[in-house]
């Protein structure tokens, strides 16, 4: 059974290949919005790291940069979904990432007659977030970070998660952001969309 959500203030979705700065940009929005960030991508290395079933099970499709199954990322958001703190609302990095999952968060919000307010989708080409993927590899070691796995999640994100972002797009709720140059030029270009979006106010005092 799905649990329920109240979220009383913005559902945003933040978009884009893998190295646009989804995760980089998510920390700001979140921060200045008081609002928690879910990755779904975050809380499988976590359970990943945990040595726990679910990391187990998520573990084989990652290290090969496919999706993991909806029969265990659908579960694990409605829960993520169900706590407390996405009353105030919530930002999702990393998920719906196909069109079948967006009809699953379509489904599951409008149990509390609530729907997606604003998708961001941050726009950037491809060679230059290949870069910074193979740059955070020498960083972090994350084990999807070879450039050959890193061309797969590429493609694997041009064929099943582009079309989602034209199903928000025919609803009005898609906003590109262009992705490309330093994390500051990138953060003032999505501030200037929330502020559009009457979600954010910035103190200039
Ligand atoms: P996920 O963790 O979501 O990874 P991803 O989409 O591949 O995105 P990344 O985390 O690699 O990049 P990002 O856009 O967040 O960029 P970041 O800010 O980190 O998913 C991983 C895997 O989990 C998937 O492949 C799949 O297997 C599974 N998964 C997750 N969600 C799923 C779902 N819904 N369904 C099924 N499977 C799912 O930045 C990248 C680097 O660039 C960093 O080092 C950063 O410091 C740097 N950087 C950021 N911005 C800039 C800038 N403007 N200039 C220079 N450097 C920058």
């Amino acid at each position: 059974m799905m649990a329920e959500a109240h979220p009383h203030g913005p559902v945003i979705i933040i978009l884009g290949a893998p190295g646009a700065g989804k995760g980089t940009q998510a920390k700001h929005i979140a921060q200045v919005l008081d609002i928690p960030t879910i990755s779904t991508g975050a809380i499988f290395r976590q359970n990943m790291a945990d040595e726990t079933e679910l990391g187990r099970r998520a573990r084989e499709y990652m290290d090969a940069g496919e999706f993991v199954p909806d029969t265990v990322t659908n579960p694990m958001i409605t829960v993520r979904l169900g706590a407390p703190d996405t009353r105030r609302g919530y930002l999702l990095d990393g998920y719906p990432r196909t069109l079948d999952q967006a009809h699953y968060l379509r489904d599951f919000l409008a149990k509390s007659n609530s729907e997606v307010d604003l998708v961001i989708e941050i726009v950037t080409d491809e060679d230059e977030v290949v870069e910074r993927l193979l740059n955070r590899a020498q960083q972090e070691g994350r084990s999807d970070d070879t450039e050959p796995i890193i061309r797969h999640r590429m493609r694997v994100y041009h064929d099943q998660t582009e079309p989602m972002a034209t199903y928000y797009a025919d609803q009005d709720k898609l906003v590109q952001v262009d992705g490309m140059g330093t994390v500051d030029d990138v953060w003032q270009r999505i501030v200037e969309v929330l502020v559009e979006y009457h979600l954010y106010t910035p103190d200039n005092s």
